[in-house]
């Protein structure tokens, strides 16, 4: 029998650099994601921090963390693994004097219209808050304001007044922060806006709506690639976007319209996500590619953008879209809600691997 004393921190460290993170390329040890070593006898415990709660390595990294520690130290007791995140934040002057509580921006775009970049937008939010982000949603298309139907959200936000300064309180719904500019504008007044006025309206949205802290907020913007758009992705301080587009050629070359006008505000593309990729008869289980399919991952590899997923076709979709019960709490179990919980994972991820490649936010530390 092994005498107690052998096992050390040093040795779970060891252990532990052994395990690497496949997107971050790094030991999770360097990577200072092993956190509060505690050892009683032959027993270790520990956090796990990884850089998001939608981290799709999750189960893989506990279990290689597993692995190598039974590996490396054969007389070890119980292992009791605490998975946890901290989500890093991006750095940019404008986002800290607008929304210092915020760290993440996300726009969601598309080319063209309809191709349901609203109900990506709704899910995603909704999947990143299942798997324990903060998570707002700021819709932000002035064309059709749709979040408030889609997220079940009746009612007008409330107003409170901190140090002198009103503030609007954003409602939640589905464990989301909402604010729509549907419910400051009468229907169908935005339609004459031009660029300054929306972007004016939503920086609004951001200095004067009490978002608290939040870990990712997600911006449903209006479709098209026109001066609204530019003016408003000029506006908001974007740690990125995702684009919206379906298989077809006409909706793809959208996309790449997209893709250039987030280029030129040096926005990065998070990633493509192909909607209405294709369909599964309910009755038959057959697979039908009425709009052709994989067009959207083809887009991504020739522009060298992460392909984040595929979403099929399902009446349900559009059910929960007008009932305001998004598929990923109406249908949890359902393939159609792991599509998007996986989507949402995929970009939480490219998010983080942005932050790595960047470097940390520096720490100052000052000698005296
Ligand atoms: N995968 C899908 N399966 C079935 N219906 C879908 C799917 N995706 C979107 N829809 C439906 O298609 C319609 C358009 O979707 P949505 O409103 O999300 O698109 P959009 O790009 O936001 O449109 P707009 O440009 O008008 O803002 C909605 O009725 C929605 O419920
Ligand atoms: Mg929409």
């Amino acid at each position: 029998m092994s005498n107690s004393e052998n096992i050390t921190e040093e040795r779970i460290l060891q252990a532990l650099r052994t395990v690497i993170d496949p997107d971050l390329h790094k030991d999770v040890v360097s990577l200072g994601m092993i956190k509060n070593i505690s050892i009683s006898g032959n027993d270790v415990a520990f956090r796990f921090e990884l850089t998001t709660p939608a981290c799709p390595l999750k189960d893989h990294l506990r279990n290689a963390a597993e692995t190598a520690l039974r590996r490396e130290i054969p007389e070890i007791g119980s292992i009791d693994i605490q998975m946890g995140s901290r989500v890093g934040t991006h750095v940019n002057d404008a986002k800290e004097s607008l929304i210092p509580g915020v760290k993440n921006t996300i726009a969601v775009a598309s080319g063209k219209g309809g191709v349901g970049k609203s109900t990506v937008a709704v899910n995603l939010a909704v999947a990143l808050a299942l798997d324990g982000a903060k998570v707002g949603l700021l819709d932000a298309d002035i064309y059709g304001p749709s979040i408030p139907l889609m997220m079940g959200v009746t009612g007008q936000p409330r107003v409170i007044e901190e140090n002198g300064t009103k503030k609007l309180v954003p409602i939640t719904s589905h464990g989301v922060k909402v604010i729509s500019i549907g419910f400051l504008v009468p229907p169908d007044a935005a339609m004459i806006w031009r660029g300054p006025m929306a972007s004016g309206a939503v920086k609004q949205f951001l200095s004067d709506v009490e978002w608290g802290e939040l870990d990712y907020l997600v911006f449903d913007l209006p479709p098209g690639t026109g001066d609204i758009q530019l003016t408003l992705v000029q506006t908001i301080p974007l740690t990125g976007a995702v684009m919206v587009t379906t298989p077809q050629d006409i909706s793809l070359a959208d996309a790449v319209k997209g893709i250039k006008m987030f280029e030129k505000v040096d926005v990065p593309i998070l990633g493509i996500i192909e909607n209405m990729s294709y369909y599964v008869c309910s009755k038959c289980g057959h697979r039908d590619e009425i709009f052709s399919h994989g067009g959207g991952r083809k887009a991504a590899e020739q522009h060298g953008i992460p392909f984040l997923g595929e979403i099929p076709l399902y009446t349900k979709l559009r059910q929960g879209g007008d009932d305001g019960t998004p598929i990923v709490i109406a249908e949890p179990d359902s393939e159609y809600a792991k599509v998007f919980l996986q989507i949402a994972r995929n970009m939480a991820a490219q998010i983080s691997i942005r932050h790595h490649s960047q470097g940390s936010s520096p720490e100052i530390k000052i000698s005296l």
